[in-house]
C-alpha cells in the first residue's frame, strides 16, 4: 500500500467534523462546549464518553478509549487506517493522494449506485437534446448551453417508465433505481401493465445534485411551465442527506480554488443563473432551511457567508429561521451576513436584470448578523420607552444564549446592551445570574525568569511546554533557533519528545492538536500526547501560550546550563579545566549572568 502523505492526513483532521462523524454513529448530547454519549466501546448506562469539537478528539472516562476522528473510524467501524482515510476523504470531497502510486482505495458497497446515478444523469442530458419543448424552456430561462453542460442539466421525459425501461430491466436494476429514489413502488392493486414501479420524475427539467466529489447523488426537477409541485426533489437515500448537501457546492469549488466567501440562496435556478453571471460562489439549500450542519461545512471552506433572501414575506420568514439556525455557529473569525432583495425579485431575476457588478455591490452592503438581529427585534418592540426596551431584552435573551461563549458573544452583548440602555455588565448579571465575567487573559510571562523561579515547578516545565504546543501547534514557529538550541543540553524527563515536537512542527506546521496526535499515533510519546490533550484545565489563548512556551524553553535551557556550570565548577576544584572547558564556563557564566540580570 502506498503511503498517504502527512499533509493530507493533517488536512483531513482539520476539515473533518468529529461531532458529525461520531454523531452519525452514536447519539450525542450537547453538554457545554462538548458532547457526551454512552460509550460505544463498552457497556454502560450513564454516559462517560465525551467528544470535544475544539480538540477534535474523543475520550471515554469509563474504558479509556480515546483518539482522533480517524482513530474512531478505525475502532468503531473496524476500518484499516487507509479505509478510514478514504471514508473521511470521500465525505469531504477530497481525493486521497498516494506517495509513489500503488493500490487505490478498495471498492465500496455503494459504488454501483453512484455509477447508476451517473448513467441516469447522462440519460437526462440526452433526453434534453431530443425534446424541443424542454430546450425552448431552457432558452426562455436564459440558460446558455455552457451553463447546462457545467451543471449537467437534463430533462426527464414525459413518461411513466422511460427510466425504468432503460435501467430497470433486471431485479437488481430495479432495486438500485428504488434505492436511489428514482422510481416509486405502486400500491397493491394499482399495478399497471404488469409494472410494479413508475418513474419519479416525469416531464421535468432535471438538476443533478452532486456531492463534494462531483458524483450525482440526487436530482431536483422543475416542472416545465406551470404545475404542482413546481420542484420535486429526490427523497433521502443512502447517497443523499438533504440537511448536509448544498446545491452548487461542487461547481463552486470546481470554479474557484481560493474561496473567500459563499453566497447561500434558496433555489436551483438562482444558483445556476448566478454562476452564469460570474457569481460562481453561490450555493443553495435543498428545499430545507439552512442547518447548523450546512454552516459547519461552509465555515470549513470560507470565513464568510452571505445569505440572500427574497424581499417578500416568505423570504423574511426564511431569513429569520436561518438566523436562528446560525446563532450556535457564530463566533469570532466567522462572518454571517444577510442580504434582502427588493420585493418581487429573486437572485435569478435580479442578476439577470442588473448583472454581476450591481449584484456584488449589494453583497457588500449586506447586513451583519448582529445588525439584522437588532433590526428584527427592534421592530417587535417600541424602543422609545422602558417597557419596550424590556420587551426587546426579553426577546433577545434566548437568542443571545444560543451564541457560544467567546469574543463574538461579548461583542453581541455590548451591542444589545446599548439598545436596551443598560451597561453590558448589568445585562450579563440579569441574563446569566451567577456567571462570572470572562476573565482577562493573564499576561504572558517574560521569556526568561530568574533561576529561583526555574526551580519552582521544574517537573512541569516540559509538560507545560508540550501542552502549549499541543493546543497551539502554530506557536512552534515562534521559538527561535537559539532558543531551540538551548534545549539540546537538557535532560529533563520528556524533553526528547519536546525537541522532536518542536522540530517536526517547525518543519511541518500544524494547526490542530488532533493533527499532532495523529502524526504521533504510532511514534514513541504518542500515548503521552493523547493523555496530555485529555487533561482538562485552563487552556491559554495562542498569544499567551507562545509566551509560555518560549518561557518554558528558556527556563529549561537555563536549567541545563546551570547544571553544566555546576559540574564544571565542581570539576575545577579538583582538576584544572581545559582551554575548551574554560571557554564553555565563561560563555555559560555570561549567558546565565546576562539572563539573571535581565530577568531580575
Ligand atoms: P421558489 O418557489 O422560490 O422557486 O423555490 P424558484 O427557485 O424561484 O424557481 P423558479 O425560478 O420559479 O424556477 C425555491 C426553492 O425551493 C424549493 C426548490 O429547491 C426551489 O429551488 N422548492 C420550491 C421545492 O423543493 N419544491 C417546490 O415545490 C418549490
Ligand atoms: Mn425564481
Amino acid at each position: 500500500m502506498a503511503r498517504i502523505p502527512r499533509q493530507f492526513i493533517d488536512e483531513l483532521i482539520a476539515r473533518a467534523d468529529i461531532v458529525e462523524i461520531i454523531g452519525a454513529r452514536v447519539q450525542l448530547k450537547k453538554a457545554g462546549r462538548e458532547y457526551r454519549a454512552c460509550c460505544p466501546f463498552h457497556n454502560e448506562k450513564t454516559p462517560s464518553f465525551w467528544v470535544s469539537p475544539d480538540k477534535q478528539f474523543y475520550h471515554c472516562f469509563g474504558c479509556g478509549a480515546h483518539g482522533t476522528v480517524l482513530g474512531f473510524l478505525m475502532e468503531h467501524d473496524h476500518m484499516a487506517f487507509p479505509e478510514a482515510v478514504e471514508e473521511l476523504a470521500t465525505r469531504l470531497g477530497l481525493e486521497v493522494p498516494h506517495e509513489g502510486g500503488g493500490a487505490g482505495a478498495p471498492k465500496r458497497a455503494d459504488e454501483p449506485l453512484y455509477e447508476l446515478m451517473k448513467d441516469v444523469a447522462r440519460f437526462y442530458v440526452e433526453a434534453l437534446a431530443r425534446e424541443p419543448r424542454a430546450r425552448d424552456y431552457v432558452v426562455r430561462r436564459g440558460l446558455t448551453p455552457q451553463t447546462c453542460e457545467h451543471f449537467g442539466i437534463g430533462y426527464a421525459p414525459n413518461s411513466w417508465n422511460d427510466l425504468l425501461r432503460r435501467f430497470g430491466g433486471t431485479e437488481a436494476g430495479r432495486k438500485a433505481l428504488s434505492e436511489t429514489g428514482m422510481i416509486i413502488e405502486r400500491e397493491r392493486g394499482q399495478i399497471r401493465d404488469g409494472e410494479r414501479h413508475y418513474d419519479r420524475f416525469r416531464d421535468r427539467l432535471m438538476f443533478p445534485i452532486r456531492d463534494a466529489r462531483g458524483r450525482t447523488i440526487a436530482f431536483g426537477g422543475r416542472i416545465i411551465e406551470a404545475g404542482e409541485p413546481k420542484y420535486l426533489n429526490s427523497p433521502e437515500t443512502v447517497l443523499f442527506h438533504k440537511g448536509r448537501e448544498l446545491y452548487g457546492l461542487y461547481e463552486t469549488r470546481r470554479a474557484r480554488t481560493n474561496l473567500a466567501r459563499l453566497l447561500i440562496v434558496e433555489g436551483y435556478m438562482d444558483t445556476v443563473r448566478l454562476h452564469q453571471a460570474g457569481i460562481d460562489y453561490a450555493v443553495a439549500t435543498l428545499g430545507t432551511a439552512t442547518t447548523p450542519e450546512h454552516l459547519r461545512r461552509l465555515f470549513r471552506l470560507v470565513p464568510s457567508v452571505v445569505f440572500a433572501f427574497d424581499g417578500d414575506r416568505a423570504g423574511r420568514a426564511a431569513a429569520w429561521r436561518a438566523l436562528q439556525q446560525a446563532l450556535p455557529e457564530v463566533r469570532e473569525g466567522r462572518e454571517i451576513r444577510f442580504l434582502f432583495l427588493p420585493e418581487g425579485h429573486d437572485p435569478d431575476t435580479l442578476v439577470g436584470e442588473e448583472g454581476k457588478e450591481a449584484f456584488e455591490a449589494r453583497l457588500q452592503d449586506a447586513l451583519p448578523l448582529s445588525e439584522y438581529l437588532v433590526r428584527e427585534l427592534s421592530q417587535q418592540a417600541e424602543l422609545g420607552h422602558a417597557d419596550g426596551r424590556a420587551r426587546f431584552a426579553e426577546n433577545a435573551r434566548p437568542l443571545f444564549l444560543k451564541v457560544p461563549e467567546g469574543v463574538y458573544r461579548e461583542l453581541l452583548l455590548e451591542r444589545l446592551a446599548e439598545v436596551v440602555g443598560l451597561g453590558p455588565q448589568r445585562l450579563r448579571e440579569l441574563w446569566m445570574p451567577g456567571a462570572p465575567a470572562p476573565a482577562a487573559e493573564p499576561p504572558a510571562p517574560a521569556p526568561s525568569r530568574p533561576r529561583t523561579a526555574v526551580t519552582a515547578g521544574r517537573g512541569s516545565l516540559v509538560r507545560q511546554a508540550i501542552v502549549s504546543l499541543l493546543h497551539h501547534p502554530q506557536i512552534a514557529a515562534e521559538v527561535t533557533a537559539a532558543e531551540r538550541a538551548g534545549l539540546e543540553a537538557s535532560d529533563e524527563p520528556g524533553v526528547a519528545l519536546l525537541r522532536e515536537l518542536l522540530d517536526d512542527l517547525q518543519a511541518h506546521p500544524a494547526q490542530l492538536a488532533a493533527q499532532v496526535v495523529q502524526r504521533w499515533h504510532d511514534r514513541e510519546g504518542g500515548e503521552s500526547l493523547k493523555k496530555l490533550l485529555e487533561r482538562e484545565g485552563v487552556i491559554t489563548a495562542a498569544p499567551a501560550a507562545a509566551g509560555e512556551l518560549r518561557g518554558a524553553v528558556a527556563r529549561l535551557a537555563d536549567l541545563a546550563a546551570g547544571r553544566r556550570l555546576e559540574a564544571l565548577e565542581a570539576k575545577s576544584r579538583s582538576t584544572p579545566l581545559t582551554e575548551h572547558e574554560l571557554q564553555e564556563f565563561q560563555s555559560l557564566m555570561s549567558k546565565l549572568g546576562h539572563r539573571r540580570g535581565g530577568g531580575a
